[in-house]
């Protein structure tokens, strides 16, 4: 992509280079716009070395203006595949929502007809004013995209809501706008479980499995990238890729509690957490003492959240699983995919260690009509990716 990463005065412009270091680093062009006040917090050699393009803008002592400024706008606008401005300043959010275009970044905010992305980064009062809130809320009805601050202890001194967001997060939303959507895929709703649960066997003790819910958070990222609205069930402590509604649940009884609220207003659903079979019949209160001799623990059964939200679903609504098996693959997955009353089930093989925590993965999708080409091997991501292309290629022949 071509990216034109627009830089505006705020402490945290100096994030900036990062974040155009990563994107070169992820094979992107990037071109840079300093404003007047950007340009007193980085230079534009440090941007132009990063970057290896010209550094644009506003910067009189560094003879940084270059020779025709009025056919610049333009042409940088439709150079761009993307406008990330990052930090957005308070005063340019202003300016953006309004129309006005005294300089040259707003200029181009103007002039370019590529998708636009603010990162803003201000002091908590700045952020919380109305009338910032206002310019943001009149920006996001164009159809800008916003990556919103996150909170902590600000260069102000204060504590609270303005701190750019992660460079990771930037670019993550970055990647979501630069993807190509998905027909079949775009526009659907879509639940996804991800990661492990948890049962507690007291305040301290906890059963759990090794799934770190990679694979969940990769696909809630890929449908995502597809054009899909995400709403993703997270067991684990991995962070949820940008702009899918994330809802944290701890035990298999909060993962259904949290699908089934859910379901309703689903097109279809993505099985991937590794779900606990078994809880303890109790949860106690207070951390359990060692007894003397042989101790026991009584497990009972957690629901199967899949086989709950397949048995309800209501016509339309599609389901995927996972099957996770060690041998006879495809016999165990078919007989799943049958007695679960599932569309789809993507099997993965977890002899020796090959699906928790592996590098490459492979996933055979298995259907009614029969096993499908495998995917993979591919590392989580791109494999996350080739199970979105699938699925949104058989959406597409239903819908057709
Ligand atoms: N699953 C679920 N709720 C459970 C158990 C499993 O939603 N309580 C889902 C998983 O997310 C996965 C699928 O069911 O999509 C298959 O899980 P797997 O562990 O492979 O199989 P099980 O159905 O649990 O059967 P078994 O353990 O006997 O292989």
């Amino acid at each position: 992509m071509q990216i034109l990463l627009g830089i505006t005065g705020g402490v945290a412009a100096y994030k900036s280079a990062d974040l155009a270091r990563l994107l070169v680093h992820q094979g992107h062009r990037v071109r840079c716009v300093l404003t007047e006040a950007g340009a007193r917090f980085i230079t534009p050699l440090t941007l132009s070395s990063l970057t290896g393009e010209p550094c644009y803008g506003a910067n009189p002592d560094l003879g940084e203006w270059r020779a025709q400024p009025v056919v610049e706008h333009i042409d940088l606008a439709r150079w761009a595949d993307l406008v990330v401005v990052a930090p957005a300043t308070a005063d340019m959010l202003g300016k953006a929502a309004n129309g006005l275009a005294p300089d040259l970044l707003s200029t181009v905010l103007l002039a370019t007809r590529a998708p636009i992305l603010w990162a803003p980064a201000m002091n908590t009062g700045m952020w919380e004013h109305p009338a910032v809130q206002a310019n943001l809320a009149r920006l996001r009805s164009f159809g800008h995209g916003v990556v919103e601050p996150g909170a902590g202890l600000l260069a102000c001194g204060e504590e609270g809501a303005g701190k750019l967001a992660d460079i990771a997060v930037i670019a993550d939303a970055i990647q979501c706008h630069g993807s190509p959507r998905l027909p079949g895929l775009t526009g659907q709703r879509v639940l996804i479980t991800a990661g492990p649960t948890r049962e507690d066997l007291d305040p301290v003790r906890t059963l759990t499995n090794r799934s770190t819910g990679a694979m969940g958070v990769e696909l809630a990222r890929a449908f995502r990238d597809a054009g899909a609205a995400v709403t993703l069930v997270l067991g684990g402590d991995l962070a949820a890729p940008w702009g899918v509604e994330a809802l944290r649940v701890r035990s298999a009884q909060e993962m259904l509690a949290a699908c089934q609220a859910q379901w309703g207003l689903a097109d279809g659903l993505v099985a991937a957490a590794a779900v606990a079979d078994q809880r303890p019949e109790a949860t106690l209160p207070e951390k359990a003492k060692k007894t003397a001799g042989p101790e026991q623990l009584v497990l009972v059964r957690t629901p199967d959240i899949l086989a709950t939200l397949a048995a309800a679903r209501r016509p339309g609504q599609w389901t995927i699983g996972f099957a996770a098996e060690s041998e006879r693959h495809l016999e165990h997955a078919a007989a799943k995919l049958r007695s679960k009353g599932l569309d789809a089930i993507l099997v993965n093989d977890v002899q020796a260690g090959r699906a928790f925590g592996a590098q490459a993965n492979t996933l055979t999708p298995l259907t009614a009509a029969g096993p499908q080409t495998p995917l993979g091997p591919l590392p989580k991501d791109q494999l996350a990716r080739a199970v979105a292309q699938w699925w949104a290629q058989q959406l597409a022949t239903r819908q057709a």
